[in-house]
């Protein structure tokens, strides 16, 4: 009996001493499972385990080395992604990037505010987004052939009532290894600026050609006339006198688009000098002396004694008070015309008010009278034999200047126009 329960004391004490040997060696093990587990899910601190067993410290080193490559993976990953997210979000190109289902995985702040996008986009399909016919079939054509596509898209955009034009292109994103393209990158140029500027060159060229056309027309006319046998001595004086007239026309033509084009030149530098506004009024009163009195306008010029001086080019800005002065007299009342010019200091600025008792420009042309070749009233004031080049080259010049010009006027009531020069020499 004794015997048998030593046995059994023994036997218990063997399993438990088994137990507890097995116990010691798995710890490490479940210890080092425990790390395996952290670092699958992404929690790379560093790796430090007690198991005190060759095997043990060999697989935590080599552990540990995971560890730290991934953790620095991680970093390297991390900071790609921001300068990538960066780039994309400074760029001032539109980038969309889509699946190849054309699913929206990006949009960057470029391509959503061109579209004036609000809210989550990625997950939406392209033309859900955009709603642009032009753009998914630039994408569609992109992923099914494979190869980069371009093609221009105008809208309007909601909300803004603006034209906008855009130049897309598309390339299907395809790794080497893969046969079908996996995405699409879309990236849109915004060419609105590009595409005004063009047309505003080709309205231009259209506008200098007909301006030239006419006048040298007429001089044809006239050559052919005088050729012809039997023109009598009066026809050839008539002739010669319109042929006159139309060539000083073209001249003024010539003259102004080289003012113009001139004042429009970058960096362009003025000879400018400290000049007496008072006496460059008086001057070109003078100068248009002839056209006052065969329109029978009555001219007042009132400013005070002493006037501050103002750094410009004379001949320039009496080029300005020409114009103005000129159109007055060609555009204001017919008969009875009273034009009254002041010259004030406001604030910082000289003040050079034109006034008329004209007719007045109507408000839907006010905003348009500074362009080039503008009119009122389109072809048939170019019966007044004007080039529509005045104001614009009057706008050019002040504003090369520094200063600003401004337009007053109400049907029926006249109009005012005053050009502001800043003053530089104080007399005060
Ligand atoms: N004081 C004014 N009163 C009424 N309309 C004016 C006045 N000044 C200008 N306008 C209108 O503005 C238009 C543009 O003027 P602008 O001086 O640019 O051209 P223009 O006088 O027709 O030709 P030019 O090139 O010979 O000056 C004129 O054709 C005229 O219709
Ligand atoms: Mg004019």
């Amino acid at each position: 009996m004794k015997g048998l329960l030593e046995m059994a004391v023994i036997a218990v004490l063997g399993f438990g001493l088994i137990g507890l040997a097995m116990l010691l060696a798995i710890r490490p093990v479940m210890e080092l499972l425990g790390v395996i587990r952290r670092i699958a899910n992404g929690d790379y601190r560093p790796v430090i385990l007690t198991g005190r067993s060759n095997f043990l410290r060999d697989a935590s080193n080599n552990l540990r080395l995971i560890a730290e490559m991934l953790a620095r993976q991680k970093i390297l990953l991390a900071e790609e992604e921001f300068s990538l997210s960066m780039i994309l979000e400074s760029m001032t190109e539109g980038v969309v990037i889509t699946g190849s289902d054309l699913k929206i995985r990006l949009v960057n702040k470029a391509a959503a505010s061109m579209f004036n996008l609000k809210g989550v986009t990625e997950g939406l399909l392209l033309h859900e987004v955009f709603m642009s016919h032009e753009l998914l079939g630039v994408a569609q054509r992109a992923v099914g052939t494979g190869e980069v596509q371009q093609g221009e898209l105008t809208f309007g955009i909601p909300g803004r009532g603006e034209r906008c034009h855009l130049v897309v292109t598309a390339a299907a994103l395809k790794a080497p290894s893969m046969e079908l393209p996996d995405g699409l990158l879309l990236v849109l140029y915004d060419v609105t600026r590009l595409r005004e500027l063009e047309a505003v060159r080709r309205e231009f060229v259209a506008n200098v050609t007909h301006e030239f056309r006419t006048p040298l027309s007429v001089i044809n006319g006239y050559l052919e006339t005088l050729g012809e046998k039997g023109v009598s001595r009066e026809m050839q004086r008539k002739s010669i006198a319109i042929m006159q007239r139309h060539g000083e026309r073209l001249n003024r033509l010539i003259d102004d688009l080289l003012t113009i084009s001139r004042m429009e030149e970058r960096g362009l530098r003025l000879e400018t000098a400290p000049t007496d506004i008072g006496r460059l009024l008086r001057e070109v009163i003078q100068q248009l002396e002839g056209q006052i009195a065969e329109r029978g306008a009555q001219v007042a010029l009132k400013m005070p004694e002493v006037l501050p001086h103002v750094d410009v080019e004379g001949y320039r800005i009496e080029q300005a008070f020409s114009n103005l002065l000129a159109n007055a007299l060609r555009h204001g009342a017919l008969t009875g015309g009273e034009i009254t010019i002041t010259a004030i200091r406001e604030g910082p600025d000289l003040a050079i008010r034109f006034r008329d008792n004209g007719p007045g420009i109507p408000l839907q042309d006010q905003p348009h009278l500074f362009e080039r070749f503008y009119r009122v009233g389109g072809d048939r004031a170019r019966q007044t034999g004007g080039t529509g080049l005045g104001l614009s080259i009057v706008k050019n010049i002040v504003t090369a200047h520094g200063g600003r010009v401004t337009l007053e006027s109400s049907p029926g009531e006249g109009s005012t126009f005053t050009i502001f020069l800043p003053v530089i020499f104080l007399h005060d």
